[in-house]
């Protein structure tokens, strides 16, 4: 089923990740056929991008970037849906109108009344941004029967995390508050809990006893051109680690949640973070691409991160003397989302000696990238006399084959779990906090800043942070 008439008030319409992202999204969707059969979508933002007609040619020009080729039958309806209404934090006047007149418009044409129409508010907007926009919201008495997105990063620290939480608490119900983190909302993310939880294979060996250390590698080719004065109010760390990677290292180590419901899924990952050690300064270097002080609305003396790698440990059971390695930076040699799970070699000396040169052990790799899909490196025997080694990959697609199959990209399974009222892959204010403490004797302590060059791996001193190098790039510079 469809869900219920709405109402998706954007803000940050006219930022990177509107047209990025959740247009893309949005017009997946329709394709998809799973948006609400009455929709009205308005942008909103301070600088007005002119008329409604002139928002729309921005967002169509969005599309055909970011989605490769549109289809004009999903694309031109969608579009009559969209308007642009300007607000600040100062004057949400207009916009109150604006919603109040697409709510009677859309009870109108189903025949529903106005309060069965959901308020959907997106913010998209930094993070010093949220809490004047929460309070216009307040007194326009726009959270009134809404359910309010929050991007991340969630607060810009601990203390910031916190008095966020508290004035939202003050206009909204916990349960109206969707703090999104799109990395949960791929495909395989949540696949880990099907691998780990769902074959009797992995589950026993998910563990210190088996598992040498993890890598969570999320290397990026983009720059960061267009979101120069973003990145400087935020930086490598908030932007990607203390979030997203930061959520994988969580359904890695996470115990069985035992159900795939919200208090389930958030209770076993508070449980993990509980036990991750607050990071060492000392074991996380800090990068800068090369170039990166040139760019648009950057400070020419910036020393703002676009690199991160960090070793992290977990005080638990499961995982006591593990290291986790996590590794992410603009403008690198490669674009990949990658887990790599080593496991502990079995040195068996008869067959170190029967071929010594087959070092490497079992790892199982997460791709989850464009093509997600999961890979085990296996050793094997090769054919043939006598009894040398060879390595073999086991490799699983976790794209669908069939429409009906298809993964939905994480934008477009988030915005429609937030339309269905689904909080199970968001994140709680707890989680947030609790990944701002483990990150906070890095905020106070920054490393200094190495260089890198475009298009290499990153700070030469990271390359043998991980014992036996990152999985990828094996160490190239
Ligand atoms: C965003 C970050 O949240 O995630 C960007 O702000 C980053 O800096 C992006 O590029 C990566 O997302 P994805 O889905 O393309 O891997």
């Amino acid at each position: 089923t469809k869900p219920a008439p709405h109402v998706l008030v954007l803000f940050g319409a006219t930022g990177d990740l509107a047209a990025r992202k959740l247009f893309p999204g949005l017009y997946r969707l329709a394709l998809a056929k799973r948006l609400p059969d009455q929709l009205a979508i308005i942008g909103s933002g301070r600088r007005s991008p002119g008329s409604d007609e002139d928002f729309r040619s921005h967002v169509h020009q969005a599309l055909k970037e970011f989605v490769g080729e549109v289809d004009e039958m999903v694309a031109g309806p969608l579009l009559e849906r969209i308007r642009f209404v300007p607000s600040s934090a100062d004057d949400g006047t207009a916009l109150a109108a604006a919603v109040h007149d697409a709510e009677d418009q859309l009870a109108l044409e189903s025949g529903q009344t106005v309060g069965d129409v959901q308020r959907l508010l997106y913010l998209s907007v930094p993070p010093q941004a949220v809490e004047p926009m929460v309070a216009m919201l307040d007194r326009e008495q726009l959270n009134v029967r809404s359910r309010l997105v929050a991007e991340k990063p969630f607060g810009t620290d601990l203390a910031s995390a916190r008095e966020l939480d508290a004035v939202l608490s003050e206009a909204f119900d916990e349960k109206q508050i969707f703090r999104i983190d799109h990395f949960i909302g791929k495909e395989a993310v949540q696949n880990l809990l099907a691998l780990r939880f769902a074959n009797g294979l992995f589950e026993p060996a998910w563990n210190r006893h088996s598992i040498e250390s993890v890598q969570i590698d999320v290397p990026e080719k983009l720059t960061v051109t267009g979101r120069g004065s973003f990145y400087e109010g935020t930086g490598c760390l908030r932007d990607m680690v203390t979030t997203h990677l930061c959520q994988l290292l969580g359904f890695v180590a996470m115990e069985d949640p035992h159900a795939f419901r919200e208090g389930a899924i958030r209770a076993a990952k508070a449980a993990a973070f509980a036990a991750v050690r607050p990071l060492d300064p000392e074991r996380v270097v800090f990068g800068q691409y090369d170039g990166y002080r040139e760019e648009p609305d950057v400070d020419p003396d910036s020393d703002v991160e676009t690199y991160v790698a960090i070793e992290a440990w977990i005080d638990n059971d499961r995982w006591r003397g593990v290291p986790f390695y996590l590794r992410t930076g603009k403008a690198l040699a490669a674009g990949q989302r990658t887990i790599t799970i080593r496991f502990i070699d079995p040195r068996h000396r008869w067959l170190q000696a029967a071929d010594p040169g087959a070092t490497e052990p079992n790892e199982l790799v997460i791709e989850l990238s464009d093509d997600p899909r999961i890979e085990i490196d296996v050793r094997a025997k090769r054919p043939g006399p006598g009894m040398a080694l060879t390595d073999g990959v086991f490799r699983l697609h976790l794209g669908g084959d069939t429409p009906d199959s298809s993964p939905l990209e994480a934008y477009e399974r988030l915005l429609l779990d937030v339309m269905n009222g689904d909080r199970t892959l968001f994140t709680s204010a707890g989680e947030v906090e609790r990944l701002w403490e483990i990150c906070q004797p890095v905020l106070e302590h920054r490393p200094a800043v190495e260089s890198y060059p475009q298009g290499s791996w990153g700070p030469e001193s990271a390359l043998d942070l991980p014992l036996g190098g990152w999985r990828l790039g094996r160490n190239q510079k």
